[in-house]
């Protein structure tokens, strides 16, 4: 059953904004493996992949309803500039606009009534509760090692043993 075209129209605003948000991680990663840290580049290049999972997720979403996509502008990412520490706090604000985002297409499909779009919804709100609080605490470990070399290169080793979500 097709979503109402308030509702497509915002499915396609979140595919756009993923994706954005995708070429963002991968802004960073360069950045962070400029600066010797490929622990780090590892970590946001794997953040890179899921949030194209997601926007691929909320692209098959949009077919699977029988809506239309249209991929939309996109700026060029962010130049990350400052502290390692600062390159993580933009992290987490573009995890908090993306929150701020999908919350209000949830408040959209409750004022259209379209019960099938909430629980696709509800499972990426939980989803971004874990990755504000992932982004979150590595910040609180940064602002501790502060400009301590051993530390950020623990930090470094730690993050670059991420590996991908399976699934
Ligand atoms: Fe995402
Ligand atoms: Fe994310």
């Amino acid at each position: 059953m097709k979503m109402n075209d308030d509702l497509a129209k915002l499915f396609n605003d979140q595919i756009t904004m993923e994706l954005a948000s995708s070429v963002a991680y991968l802004q960073m990663a360069a950045h962070l493996e400029t600066e010797g840290l490929s622990g780090m580049g590892t970590w946001m290049r794997i953040q890179s992949d899921e949030e194209h999972a997601h926007a691929l997720r909320f692209l098959q979403f949009t077919l699977d309803r029988d809506n239309e996509v249209a991929i939309g502008a996109m700026a060029a990412p962010p130049r990350p500039t400052g502290t390692v520490a600062d390159v993580f706090d933009a992290a987490l604000a573009q995890e908090q606009k993306v929150t701020a985002s999908i919350s209000s297409l949830y408040s959209a499909a409750q004022s259209g009534a379209d019960v099938l779009a909430l629980p696709f919804l509800q499972e990426f709100l939980t989803e971004q509760v874990e990755e504000e609080a992932a982004v979150g605490e590595i910040i609180d470990r940064l602002r501790l090692a502060g400009d301590d070399g051993p530390s950020l290169l623990q930090l470094d080793r730690e993050l670059g043993s991420r590996t991908p979500e399976a699934g």
